[in-house]
């Protein structure tokens, strides 16, 4: 018999508040993440709101999305505003040829975007296109939205539909500018950041918070840098997708996958905790007055493309393995809350990781749909630390997967196995006064048993919801939309000891009565 894990939430330690924008969104111009997925336009049988189609919509409401980024990614430093305002009708087509060499008609634009965050209730994050536009483009484009005078640009926005200002509360001055974004270095680019920035005007009140873009993966040089260059800004972004391989090449099935590929994909998250105690490291020693922010507003599973789609578009079909690295990194966002005040997954709708998909009139909710719905009560809630004691390890001796520089150094590696803790905690107070658990058990193999006490008392009962299913690679697909879901949970204390089994490759999120 496996021995009990025993948990301690520390109720009286309580730590940062874990910002609600750490459950962000990211819809690229990519595929059908924006055209189809989200957009149908007016004239579509499909219900839709001024052209968004509604069942998705609704089901992004009930998520609470917090904030949304837009329009890329890669996308973001080729896109040219002026090309997305004005008449649908005569907005000019142009290549989108960082995915798929397809045609970019245009139709979804500023206007439209903004009724969709509008619609969604959420904040709005706009990546502004370093790479390829010009700082007076970038200057115009915040000017258009935010001005509130009788100057030219605002006459133009109300010719197009809207009087007032919007709201735009943060501003990205270019994506990946190592990469997509233009190859640069980071000094380079912290010089051209500097330039921007001190032209990305906007009306007091009403300024967003700027964003610069930062590294990738173990990347810490620019953290390093851009924190030690720049003054005027709000956060560094920084990226890392989760992939099964390592390999850009082949990079894993997601779905039909051995054991080695659930432990290798679900060991990145550790990853990530491990380099941002470093980031943080360099931010205390840069910026001890805490005033830079880390936003991680790249994350998820990249698996390789769903056969019979275009490689071009990063389709791929989303299993019970998502929720649980969604849980993973949702834990990991939790213990760095201090810094890390924002996180967007890639991507929203039909991308990647996503949350929903959908095929014409038919929408699937994901098993990573649902790990984000069972974690709305860490929204703004107020993080807790937890004792852990007696977790046993998940350990897969040589797998056979290649071991890539990228990732040495991380004690799970160490000695060619793959070994991490079978369990991750994460505790809050949410910011209606409970207390929230969330757990995974990451052995696809075991279950279990767990004792809990809140600062060393017994706890009374526990209630929420659980999420596991039969195999590893258990899928919401369109012929089977409901395979994976939360089940409602409930345990109560017995002798003054509150016992619970945590299955085997699940997740849970309880609310804990002491
Ligand atoms: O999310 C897909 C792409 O991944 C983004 O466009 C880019 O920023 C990253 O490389």
């Amino acid at each position: 018999a496996v021995e009990p894990v025993k948990l301690d939430i520390q109720a009286d330690q309580p730590g940062p508040v874990i910002a609600r924008q750490i459950y962000g969104q990211f819809a690229e111009h990519l595929g059908s993440g924006i055209y189809g997925g989200l957009w149908v336009g007016t004239d579509s049988k499909i219900p839709n709101v001024r052209g968004w189609r509604s069942d998705v919509v609704n089901a992004l409401k009930a998520v609470k999305v917090p904030v949304l980024r837009w329009p890329g990614g890669c996308f973001a430093d080729e896109y040219h505003w002026r090309d997305g305002i004005g008449p649908q009708a005569q907005r000019p087509p142009r290549v989108n040829t960082s995915w798929g060499g397809v045609i970019e008609p245009n139709t979804v634009g500023t206007h439209e975007f903004m009724d969709l965050a509008d619609q969604l209730g959420t904040e709005v994050y706009i990546n502004a296109n370093l790479g390829s536009g010009t700082v007076q483009e970038m200057a115009q484009w915040l000017e258009y939205l935010t001005a509130e005078g009788d100057t030219a640009l605002a006459r133009e926005r109300r010719a197009n539909g809207r009087d007032k200002p919007w709201r735009v509360q943060y501003w990205g001055i270019g994506n990946e500018s190592w990469g997509c974004g233009g190859n640069m270095k980071p000094s380079y680019y912290a010089d051209l950041y500097k330039h921007w920035a001190t032209f990305a005007k906007a009306p007091r009140g009403n300024r967003p918070k700027l964003v610069a873009s930062g590294g990738q993966e173990l990347e810490l040089h620019w953290t390093e840098t851009l924190s030690a260059e720049i003054k005027q800004m709000s956060a560094i972004t920084h990226h890392q997708y989760s992939l099964p391989t390592r390999d850009w090449k082949k990079k894993g099935a997601a779905v039909g996958f051995p054991e080695a590929e659930w432990i290798s994909t679900l060991a990145v998250p550790q990853t990530i905790d491990n380099y941002l105690a470093k980031h943080r490291e360099i931010l205390d020693r840069n910026d001890p007055a805490k005033k830079f922010a880390i936003y991680f507003d790249e994350w998820g599973s990249w698996y390789d493309p769903e056969p019979g789609t275009d490689p071009g578009f990063l389709v791929q079909r989303n299993t019970l393995r998502d929720a649980v690295l969604a849980a993973l990194h949702f834990h990991v966002f939790h213990r760095h809350a201090e810094r890390v005040k924002m996180a967007n997954m890639a991507q929203m709708v039909n991308v990647l990781q996503a949350m929903i998909v959908t095929d014409k009139e038919r929408m699937v909710l994901t098993p990573t749909y649902h790990a984000f719905a069972m974690h709305l009560p860490f929204m703004d809630a107020t993080s807790l630390p937890v004792q852990v004691a007696g977790v046993p390890e998940y350990t897969l001796a040589k797998p056979g997967l290649p071991k890539v520089p990228v990732l040495t150094g991380v004690p799970i590696y160490s000695q060619g196995d793959y070994r991490m803790p079978a369990l991750s905690a994460s505790a809050a107070r949410s910011s209606d006064g409970k207390l929230i658990l969330s757990l995974a058990n990451v052995n696809p193999r075991q279950d279990l048993p767990v004792q809990l006490a809140v600062g060393g008392k017994g706890v009374r009962a526990v209630s929420g919801q659980l999420m596991t299913a039969a195999a590893m690679d258990a899928q919401n697909w369109f012929d089977a939309p409901d395979r994976v879901k939360p089940q409602p949970f409930k345990a109560e204390a017995k002798n003054g000891t509150l016992a619970l089994t945590l299955p085997a490759k699940s997740v849970l999120v309880i609310e804990v009565q002491q």
